[in-house]
Formats: C-alpha cells, sequence, structure tokens
C-alpha cells in the first residue's frame, strides 16, 4: 500500500497514479479546457514552478517546439525536459528588464505562486498579492500581443481593485476556483485573455 497522509485525496492519488508532479495540475488543466491558454508551439513562463506538475503540462502540450521557462526559490529536483529552463530566484528580488533580455517574449504567464501561510489571514492575503502585483508586473512586460496570463491570489479585500487593475491589461478577464482547490483555502484565479499591448 502507497503511504497516505491527512492530504491525500481523490486528486492526489489520481495524480499520483497519472504520475504528475503534484495534484495542482489538475487546477491548470481545468482552467486551460476551459480557456484554451496553453497551446501547441507557445512559449510559456511559469512562475512559482516547484515541484513542477505546471511545467510538466506545459512542457507536453507545447510540444517540442515550443519552450517553458520556470521560476521558483526552489528548483524542481524530479523534473527536466529539453526544453525547459529553470531560473532559481526570488521573484519579489528578479528584475523584470532582467527576466526579459533573459527569456524574450511569451505567449502565457502563469502564476501559482503562494507565500509560505502564516495563518494570519490579512498577512497572508498582503503576501499573496504582492507576488500577484510582481506576476502582473512580469506578464506586462514580456507577454506578447493577445497572450494570457493565469494567476493565483487569495481572496482578500485588496482582490478587487487588483482585478481591475489586470483588467486594463487584457481584453477578457475572468475568474475560477477549479474544483482541485481544497474546499478551505481562499485561493483564486485570475486569467487575462487577449493581452493589449
Ligand atoms: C503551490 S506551489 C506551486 C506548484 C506548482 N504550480 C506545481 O504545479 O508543481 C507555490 C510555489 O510558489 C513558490 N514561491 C513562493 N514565493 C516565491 C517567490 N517569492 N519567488 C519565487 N517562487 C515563490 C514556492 O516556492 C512554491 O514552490
Amino acid at each position: 500500500m502507497p503511504k497516505t497522509n491527512k492530504w491525500d485525496d481523490h486528486y492526489t492519488a489520481r495524480a499520483r497514479q497519472e504520475k504528475w508532479l503534484a495534484r495542482s495540475v489538475y487546477k491548470l488543466e481545468e482552467i486551460d479546457k476551459k480557456h484554451r491558454i496553453i497551446q501547441k508551439n507557445d512559449r510559456i513562463l511559469d512562475l512559482g514552478c516547484y515541484p513542477g506538475s505546471w511545467s510538466q503540462y506545459c512542457v507536453h502540450k507545447v510540444g517540442p517546439h515550443g519552450d517553458v521557462v520556470g521560476v521558483d526559490l526552489q528548483r524542481p529536483t524530479r523534473f527536466s525536459a529539453p526544453n525547459f529552463t529553470f531560473i532559481e530566484a526570488d521573484i519579489l528580488s528578479l528584475e523584470t528588464i532582467w527576466l526579459k533580455k533573459e527569456v524574450k517574449g511569451r505567449r502565457a504567464i502563469l502564476s501559482d505562486m503562494a507565500p509560505r501561510t502564516t495563518g494570519v489571514r490579512s498577512t497572508d492575503t498582503i503576501q499573496s498579492l504582492a507576488l500577484a502585483e510582481k506576476a502582473l508586473e512580469i506578464a506586462v512586460a514580456l507577454l506578447e500581443k493577445n497572450g494570457s496570463f493565469l494567476c493565483k491570489v487569495f481572496e482578500g479585500e485588496d482582490f478587487k481593485s487588483f482585478r481591475t487593475k489586470v483588467s486594463t491589461h487584457f481584453k477578457d478577464i475572468s475568474i475560477m476556483r477549479p474544483s482541485a482547490v481544497r474546499k478551505r483555502s481562499r485561493e483564486v484565479f485570475l486569467i487575462g485573455l487577449k493581452f493589449i499591448q
């Protein structure tokens, strides 16, 4: 019998069985099925990529002529692919101009970044928003025309103003809470489609 713990659920078991590196892949899959964010030959930037299930999914979908760059504080040790490049960095201190020179234009920018939660609701929300704001700054600098932005945020007081800010850069915007999000979690995903350059 495989080892289980209190976080094990249907999605964890399925991810293990289907050889995905994390259950969070099903959040991306559900969003992608609805909004067609990742397509063949795309160039993707995956912010907060460890342990690597979103990058794994993207590499599979973009195929050998696309490419995926992942950024995280921690190196994904169980994932590698010829068209996957990893940058080990704290996104909050990474210069957007440097990143743009390094990875060039991107068709989609994804952020599943989450702060190390403290349990203090207001602190966690502020930190989540700081990561989301930085992801947006990067998206605005690196996205190609009509590109897509997908970003996890903890719902809180400033969520509405962030959503408004995102909406100024995209023709379409929507919010999803995929079924793989745990019931007690406050995370939602903001999706910006058709980037206005
Ligand atoms: C929920 S996990 C991402 C899971 C990933 N999407 C997957 O499917 O494997 C959130 C990630 O955000 C990263 N993260 C948090 N703060 C960060 C920061 N300041 N800079 C870069 N990565 C950060 C964490 O290290 C963590 O690996």
